[in-house]
Order: structure tokens, then C-alpha cells, then sequence
């Protein structure tokens, strides 16, 4: 069932990098990580994504880490998924944690987010997971479920070609500390039962759902070699290149 959906990596380079480190990252993933069998997709900072995607190959896809719901106004700071395409870039990254966890994102704003993005016509990397408090007390799934709830109700069904989900348990994240593959892969599991309920058998059986959280060069093939982990995120190990290693996880 799982060689049906092709293998995702994605690099969250988050608020990293500089001109000069952003060119290291483009040659070696230029060099190295384009590969059929694997949808790669890099994610720099707003600053950077003009750049990146001129200079990054056209085979690999270009993210934004976040946008805003409308077009354009008075907001800020802010980018808007129209600004993404515009300069190109095919993707963006909503609800990561440290938007939920550090800028306060609500389920519903992020729900409103994904929308309007697919809307836009970008294709959507949407993250969830839960906090250690929450692990610890059982709510994993009724996280994971609410959290995705929020997304499934602002978009159609037809939508979830354009969608991967990264489930990124919070506790994970920057840590060194990763969930087990076994962990991972009964999130994995659940979660895709649980859209076959909620969603349908074909978005279930076709949504690439991917893992993130403290994934490198030597623990991607273990997590990668579950049915249900169809791929990665990746935080720290994209800026350096580990990333070719996680991108080859399969092979
Ligand atoms: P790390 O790989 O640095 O733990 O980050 C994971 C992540 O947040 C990817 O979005």
C-alpha cells in the first residue's frame, strides 16, 4: 500500500541560514537529492524563497513556512500565499507547533489557513502532534484528531491531493529526542483509519502522511521503513548535508 504513495522529504530550514549557508544548501541538494523516487521540498525563510527557487532545480519543490489567509492588506509583517506563488514556490508549511506553540496559531486559524493557501493553488504541508503533557495523558490521538477536524472542515475532499500531513510530535522537535518508529508509525496508522472514517478510503489509502521531529542520517531508514510513515520533515539535518542521507531513507 505504501509504494503507492511516493516517498516526501522536506527540509524545514526555519529561521536559519544567511546568503552564503543558503548556497552551501542548494549545491549539495542539487547535486545530491534529486531523485525520481522522491518528492523532495525545501523550505527557507520568506527572505530567501525568491532566491532558492531560482537557483534550486526545478525538480525540487520550494515552501513557504507560513502565509497568511488573504491576498494582501494591512497585516504587517506578514506574507500571503499569493506572494508565494508569485515568486514561484510551489508549497507552504501551516500549523507547524512553533506557529501553534510560539505565535499562539488556533486550530481554526491554521484550518483557514490551508484553505485559503489551496485556494491560492499552492500545495499544503499541514503539521500536527501533540505536547508531551499531552502524550503523557493519553490524548495523542484526540489531538492529532482535533487538529486535523479543524483542517477537514474548511476544505473539500477534492483537496487532498494537494495535502501531506506531517505529524510532528511537539515533544520531538529540536530535542534530539524522536518518537520510536513504533510510535510513529501506530500515529501513522490511526490517523489513517481515523480519515477513512472521516474523510474516505481514497484520500485514506493516498495521503502521504509524513514524520518530523529529530529525524537524521541515522534513524530516517528505521522510521522510513514503516508502511505508514511515507516520508519526512525535517528541521535541523535539512540545513546540512544529512539531508541527502534522509532523502535516500528508502534506497
Ligand atoms: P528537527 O528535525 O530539528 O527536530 O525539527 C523538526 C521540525 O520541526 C520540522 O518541521
Amino acid at each position: 500500500m505504501s509504494s503507492q504513495r511516493k516517498f516526501f522529504v522536506g527540509g524545514n530550514w526555519k529561521m536559519n541560514g544567511n546568503k552564503q549557508s543558503v548556497d552551501k544548501i542548494i549545491e549539495f541538494v542539487n547535486k545530491d537529492c534529486v531523485d525520481p523516487d522522491v518528492e523532495v521540498v525545501v523550505g527557507p525563510s520568506a527572505i530567501y524563497l525568491d532566491y532558492v527557487r531560482q537557483k534550486v532545480n526545478p525538480a525540487v519543490g520550494v515552501a513557504g513556512q507560513n502565509c497568511y489567509k488573504v491576498a494582501s492588506g494591512a497585516f504587517t509583517g506578514d506574507n500571503s500565499a499569493d506572494m508565494i506563488k508569485d515568486v514561484g514556490c510551489e508549497w507552504v508549511i501551516l500549523g507547524h507547533s512553533e506557529r501553534r506553540h510560539v505565535f499562539g496559531e488556533s486550530d481554526q486559524l491554521v484550518g483557514e489557513k490551508v484553505q485559503y493557501a489551496l485556494k491560492t493553488g499552492l500545495k499544503v504541508i499541514a503539521c500536527i502532534g501533540e505536547k508531551l503533557e499531552e502524550r503523557e495523558a493519553g490524548q495523542t490521538e484526540a489531538v492529532c484528531f482535533r487538529q486535523t477536524q479543524a483542517i477537514i472542515d474548511c476544505i473539500q475532499k477534492s483537496d487532498w491531493a494537494n495535502i501531506v500531513i506531517a505529524y510532528e510530535p511537539v515533544w520531538a522537535i529540536g530535542t534530539g529526542k524522536t518518537a520510536t518508529p513504533e510510535q510513529a508509525q501506530e500515529v501513522h496508522e490511526k490517523l489513517r483509519k481515523w480519515l477513512k472514517e472521516k474523510v474516505s478510503a481514497d484520500v485514506a489509502n493516498s495521503v502521504r502522511i509524513i514524520y518530523g521531529g529529530s529525524v537524521n542520517a541515522g534513524n530516517c531508514k528505521d522510521l522510513g521503513g514503516r508502511p505508514d510513515i511515507d516520508g519526512f520533515l525535517v528541521g535541523g539535518a535539512s540545513l546540512k548535508p544529512d539531508f541527502i542521507t534522509i532523502v535516500k531513507a528508502r534506497k
